[in-house]
Protein backbone atom coordinates (compact mmCIF):
# COMPACT_ATOMS: atom_id res chain seq x y z
CA UNK A 1 0.00 0.00 0.00
CA UNK A 2 1.45 3.40 -0.98
CA UNK A 3 1.13 6.43 0.98
CA UNK A 4 -1.55 7.95 -0.68
CA UNK A 5 -3.59 4.76 0.03
CA UNK A 6 -2.79 4.19 3.62
CA UNK A 7 -3.84 7.94 3.95
CA UNK A 8 -6.81 7.75 2.35
CA UNK A 9 -7.39 4.69 4.64
CA UNK A 10 -6.86 6.49 7.73
CA UNK A 11 -9.54 9.05 6.71
CA UNK A 12 -12.44 6.57 6.25
CA UNK A 13 -11.38 5.13 9.43
CA UNK A 14 -11.60 8.10 11.12
CA UNK A 15 -14.71 9.68 9.33
CA UNK A 16 -16.94 6.39 10.05
CA UNK A 17 -15.09 6.67 13.94
CA UNK A 18 -16.30 10.03 14.58
CA UNK A 19 -19.69 9.19 13.16
CA UNK A 20 -20.29 5.98 15.35
CA UNK A 21 -18.87 6.87 18.57
CA UNK A 22 -18.66 10.82 18.67
CA UNK A 23 -22.03 11.86 20.75
CA UNK A 24 -24.15 13.48 17.71
CA UNK A 25 -24.17 17.18 19.77
CA UNK A 26 -21.22 17.90 22.35
CA UNK A 27 -22.20 18.46 26.09
CA UNK A 28 -19.30 20.74 27.03
CA UNK A 29 -17.71 19.67 30.89
CA UNK A 30 -18.18 22.28 33.43
CA UNK A 31 -14.26 23.08 33.33
CA UNK A 32 -15.39 25.05 29.62
CA UNK A 33 -16.82 27.86 32.31
CA UNK A 34 -13.61 28.15 34.28
CA UNK A 35 -13.58 31.89 33.21
CA UNK A 36 -16.68 33.36 34.41
CA UNK A 37 -15.94 34.76 37.17
CA UNK A 38 -19.28 35.92 38.38
CA UNK A 39 -20.62 32.92 40.38
CA UNK A 40 -24.25 33.56 39.82
CA UNK A 41 -23.57 34.23 35.79
CA UNK A 42 -21.42 30.68 36.30
CA UNK A 43 -23.82 28.87 37.55
CA UNK A 44 -26.02 30.15 35.38
CA UNK A 45 -24.11 29.11 32.53
CA UNK A 46 -23.65 25.46 33.82
CA UNK A 47 -27.40 25.05 33.55
CA UNK A 48 -28.11 26.59 30.09
CA UNK A 49 -25.80 24.01 29.18
CA UNK A 50 -27.25 21.14 30.99
CA UNK A 51 -30.81 22.17 29.37
CA UNK A 52 -29.50 20.59 26.28
CA UNK A 53 -30.35 17.50 27.31
CA UNK A 54 -32.99 18.89 29.34
CA UNK A 55 -34.43 20.23 26.70
CA UNK A 56 -33.31 17.53 24.37
CA UNK A 57 -36.61 15.10 23.14
CA UNK A 58 -35.45 12.02 24.67
CA UNK A 59 -36.69 13.69 27.87
CA UNK A 60 -39.12 15.94 26.62
CA UNK A 61 -41.64 13.13 25.43
CA UNK A 62 -41.92 11.66 28.47
CA UNK A 63 -42.32 15.07 30.53
CA UNK A 64 -45.38 16.41 27.95
CA UNK A 65 -47.72 19.61 28.80
CA UNK A 66 -50.70 17.39 28.71
CA UNK A 67 -51.84 13.38 30.50
CA UNK A 68 -50.51 12.17 27.49
CA UNK A 69 -47.08 11.19 25.99
CA UNK A 70 -45.28 12.23 22.38
CA UNK A 71 -43.14 10.55 20.17
CA UNK A 72 -40.01 11.18 17.95
CA UNK A 73 -37.86 14.51 17.72
CA UNK A 74 -41.05 16.45 16.65
CA UNK A 75 -42.78 15.57 19.74
CA UNK A 76 -45.76 14.08 17.94
CA UNK A 77 -48.83 12.91 19.89
CA UNK A 78 -47.90 9.13 20.75
CA UNK A 79 -49.44 6.64 18.28
CA UNK A 80 -51.43 4.74 19.24
CA UNK A 81 -53.32 7.68 21.66
CA UNK A 82 -52.47 6.27 25.15
CA UNK A 83 -53.35 8.49 28.60
CA UNK A 84 -51.14 8.77 31.80
CA UNK A 85 -53.87 7.20 33.98
CA UNK A 86 -53.97 7.03 37.61
CA UNK A 87 -50.53 5.99 38.56
CA UNK A 88 -48.56 7.14 35.47
CA UNK A 89 -48.20 4.07 34.22
CA UNK A 90 -51.54 4.05 31.41
CA UNK A 91 -54.82 3.34 32.21
CA UNK A 92 -55.94 -0.58 33.19
CA UNK A 93 -56.98 -1.50 29.50
CA UNK A 94 -53.87 -0.17 28.00
CA UNK A 95 -50.70 0.17 30.91
CA UNK A 96 -47.64 1.22 29.47
CA UNK A 97 -46.15 -2.38 29.95
CA UNK A 98 -48.14 -3.73 27.32
CA UNK A 99 -45.99 -2.36 24.96
CA UNK A 100 -43.04 -1.26 26.82
CA UNK A 101 -40.87 -3.78 28.73
CA UNK A 102 -38.03 -3.87 30.76
CA UNK A 103 -35.68 -3.10 27.57
CA UNK A 104 -35.39 -1.68 24.41
CA UNK A 105 -36.57 -4.07 21.95
CA UNK A 106 -35.65 -3.98 18.41
CA UNK A 107 -38.81 -4.28 16.04
CA UNK A 108 -38.64 -6.92 13.17
CA UNK A 109 -38.16 -3.38 10.80
CA UNK A 110 -40.46 -1.15 9.60
CA UNK A 111 -40.40 2.86 10.01
CA UNK A 112 -40.28 1.95 14.06
CA UNK A 113 -36.70 0.17 14.37
CA UNK A 114 -37.26 -0.30 18.02
CA UNK A 115 -39.56 -0.09 21.19
CA UNK A 116 -37.99 1.82 23.72
CA UNK A 117 -38.00 -0.14 27.07
CA UNK A 118 -37.16 0.74 31.07
CA UNK A 119 -38.06 -1.26 34.38
CA UNK A 120 -39.94 2.25 35.23
CA UNK A 121 -41.10 3.05 32.25
CA UNK A 122 -43.84 5.64 33.17
CA UNK A 123 -45.14 9.39 32.39
CA UNK A 124 -43.61 12.21 34.46
CA UNK A 125 -46.26 13.16 36.96
CA UNK A 126 -48.11 16.69 35.61
CA UNK A 127 -46.41 19.00 38.20
CA UNK A 128 -43.09 17.89 36.26
CA UNK A 129 -44.31 18.89 33.10
CA UNK A 130 -41.51 20.62 31.01
CA UNK A 131 -42.91 21.03 27.38
CA UNK A 132 -43.06 24.35 26.22
CA UNK A 133 -41.62 25.71 29.12
CA UNK A 134 -38.46 27.79 28.87
CA UNK A 135 -35.19 26.73 30.36
CA UNK A 136 -35.40 29.35 32.91
CA UNK A 137 -38.85 28.01 33.76
CA UNK A 138 -37.43 23.99 34.08
CA UNK A 139 -34.85 25.44 36.06
CA UNK A 140 -37.55 27.15 38.69
CA UNK A 141 -39.54 24.39 38.77
CA UNK A 142 -36.72 21.72 38.98
CA UNK A 143 -35.33 23.15 42.46
CA UNK A 144 -39.19 23.77 43.77
CA UNK A 145 -39.84 20.48 46.19
CA UNK A 146 -44.01 21.11 45.86
CA UNK A 147 -43.53 20.13 41.71
CA UNK A 148 -40.17 18.18 41.74
CA UNK A 149 -41.77 15.29 43.67
CA UNK A 150 -40.52 17.01 47.52
CA UNK A 151 -36.82 16.35 46.34
CA UNK A 152 -34.07 18.50 47.84
CA UNK A 153 -31.07 19.74 45.41
CA UNK A 154 -28.92 17.05 46.69
CA UNK A 155 -31.57 14.37 45.27
CA UNK A 156 -32.33 16.26 42.22
CA UNK A 157 -28.59 16.08 41.63
CA UNK A 158 -28.15 12.71 42.20
CA UNK A 159 -31.25 11.38 40.72
CA UNK A 160 -30.01 13.50 37.47
CA UNK A 161 -26.45 11.64 37.66
CA UNK A 162 -27.38 8.49 38.14
CA UNK A 163 -30.98 7.51 37.92
CA UNK A 164 -31.74 4.47 35.33
CA UNK A 165 -34.41 5.81 33.32
CA UNK A 166 -33.45 9.70 32.78
CA UNK A 167 -29.96 7.52 31.97
CA UNK A 168 -32.32 5.57 28.61
CA UNK A 169 -32.21 8.79 26.94
CA UNK A 170 -28.10 8.43 26.18
CA UNK A 171 -29.19 4.24 24.92
CA UNK A 172 -32.61 5.32 23.38
CA UNK A 173 -33.22 2.15 21.49
CA UNK A 174 -32.08 1.73 17.10
CA UNK A 175 -33.58 4.09 15.39
CA UNK A 176 -33.58 7.24 18.06
CA UNK A 177 -31.03 9.69 18.32
CA UNK A 178 -29.45 9.76 21.91
CA UNK A 179 -29.62 13.45 24.43
CA UNK A 180 -26.08 15.16 23.76
CA UNK A 181 -22.94 14.17 25.69
CA UNK A 182 -23.20 11.42 28.37
CA UNK A 183 -25.12 11.47 31.35
CA UNK A 184 -21.55 11.60 33.37
CA UNK A 185 -21.20 15.01 31.92
CA UNK A 186 -24.86 16.34 32.83
CA UNK A 187 -24.40 14.76 36.10
CA UNK A 188 -21.40 17.07 36.54
CA UNK A 189 -22.68 20.36 35.16
CA UNK A 190 -25.86 19.56 37.09
CA UNK A 191 -23.15 19.43 40.36
CA UNK A 192 -21.35 22.25 39.81
CA UNK A 193 -24.76 24.21 38.88
CA UNK A 194 -25.91 23.23 42.22
CA UNK A 195 -22.19 23.57 44.45
CA UNK A 196 -22.61 27.33 42.51
CA UNK A 197 -26.20 28.57 44.22
CA UNK A 198 -28.17 26.96 41.85
CA UNK A 199 -29.20 30.19 39.94
CA UNK A 200 -31.66 30.26 37.12
CA UNK A 201 -32.06 32.66 35.03
CA UNK A 202 -34.68 35.52 35.69
CA UNK A 203 -37.46 33.74 33.97
CA UNK A 204 -39.63 35.97 31.67
CA UNK A 205 -42.91 36.73 32.70
C1 LIG B 1 -39.93 7.04 30.13
C2 LIG B 1 -40.28 8.33 30.65
C3 LIG B 1 -39.21 9.29 31.11
C4 LIG B 1 -38.11 9.71 30.42
C5 LIG B 1 -37.61 9.22 29.09
C6 LIG B 1 -37.49 10.74 31.23
N1 LIG B 1 -38.19 10.92 32.38
FE1 LIG B 1 -37.76 12.22 33.87
N2 LIG B 1 -39.27 11.47 35.00
C7 LIG B 1 -40.12 10.47 34.59
C8 LIG B 1 -40.97 10.08 35.71
C9 LIG B 1 -42.01 8.98 35.70
C10 LIG B 1 -40.61 10.92 36.79
C11 LIG B 1 -41.19 10.92 38.19
C12 LIG B 1 -40.50 9.83 38.98
C13 LIG B 1 -40.12 10.26 40.33
O1 LIG B 1 -40.50 11.33 40.82
O2 LIG B 1 -39.37 9.45 40.93
C14 LIG B 1 -39.54 11.78 36.31
C15 LIG B 1 -38.91 12.72 37.08
C16 LIG B 1 -37.85 13.50 36.68
C17 LIG B 1 -37.21 14.52 37.46
C18 LIG B 1 -37.53 14.92 38.88
C19 LIG B 1 -38.63 15.88 38.95
C20 LIG B 1 -38.40 17.25 38.43
O3 LIG B 1 -39.11 17.66 37.46
O4 LIG B 1 -37.57 17.97 38.99
C21 LIG B 1 -36.21 15.04 36.71
C22 LIG B 1 -35.29 16.18 37.10
C23 LIG B 1 -36.21 14.31 35.45
N3 LIG B 1 -37.23 13.39 35.45
C24 LIG B 1 -35.30 14.51 34.44
C25 LIG B 1 -35.27 13.82 33.24
C26 LIG B 1 -34.25 13.99 32.22
C27 LIG B 1 -33.10 14.98 32.30
C28 LIG B 1 -34.53 13.13 31.22
C29 LIG B 1 -33.77 12.89 29.95
C30 LIG B 1 -32.32 12.77 30.04
C31 LIG B 1 -35.73 12.39 31.62
N4 LIG B 1 -36.14 12.85 32.84
C32 LIG B 1 -36.34 11.40 30.86
C33 LIG B 1 -40.20 9.89 33.35
C34 LIG B 1 -39.25 10.05 32.36
C1 LIG C 1 -49.81 -0.01 22.10
C2 LIG C 1 -48.41 0.02 22.43
C3 LIG C 1 -47.94 1.17 23.34
C4 LIG C 1 -48.45 1.57 24.55
C5 LIG C 1 -49.64 1.00 25.31
C6 LIG C 1 -47.60 2.65 25.01
N1 LIG C 1 -46.59 2.89 24.08
FE1 LIG C 1 -45.18 4.35 24.16
N2 LIG C 1 -44.43 3.77 22.36
C7 LIG C 1 -44.87 2.67 21.65
C8 LIG C 1 -44.03 2.52 20.48
C9 LIG C 1 -44.14 1.42 19.43
C10 LIG C 1 -43.08 3.57 20.51
C11 LIG C 1 -41.98 3.87 19.49
C12 LIG C 1 -42.55 4.77 18.43
C13 LIG C 1 -41.52 5.39 17.52
O1 LIG C 1 -40.31 5.33 17.81
O2 LIG C 1 -41.94 6.01 16.52
C14 LIG C 1 -43.39 4.34 21.70
C15 LIG C 1 -42.70 5.48 22.08
C16 LIG C 1 -42.90 6.15 23.27
C17 LIG C 1 -42.20 7.33 23.67
C18 LIG C 1 -41.23 8.11 22.80
C19 LIG C 1 -39.80 7.85 22.94
C20 LIG C 1 -39.05 8.88 22.12
O3 LIG C 1 -38.27 9.64 22.68
O4 LIG C 1 -39.28 8.95 20.89
C21 LIG C 1 -42.64 7.67 24.92
C22 LIG C 1 -42.19 8.84 25.74
C23 LIG C 1 -43.62 6.70 25.29
N3 LIG C 1 -43.77 5.78 24.26
C24 LIG C 1 -44.27 6.68 26.50
C25 LIG C 1 -45.32 5.85 26.81
C26 LIG C 1 -46.03 5.88 28.07
C27 LIG C 1 -45.67 6.77 29.24
C28 LIG C 1 -47.03 4.95 27.99
C29 LIG C 1 -48.09 4.65 29.01
C30 LIG C 1 -48.85 5.79 29.50
C31 LIG C 1 -46.93 4.33 26.67
N4 LIG C 1 -45.88 4.90 25.99
C32 LIG C 1 -47.76 3.34 26.18
C33 LIG C 1 -45.92 1.85 21.97
C34 LIG C 1 -46.76 1.98 23.07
Amino acid sequence: MNRAHALALLCIVFASMSLADAPLEPLRAPQAFDSIRNRAARSNAYFTEAAKVLQHPRCLNCHPATRTPTQGDDLHPHIPLVQAGPENRGTKELPCSSCHGPENAPTLGGRVKSVPGNEHWSLAPASMAWQGLTTAQICEQIKDPKRNGNRTLAQIEKHLAEDHLVGWAWHPGEGRAPAPGTQEVFGQLIAAWVKTGAHCQQASL
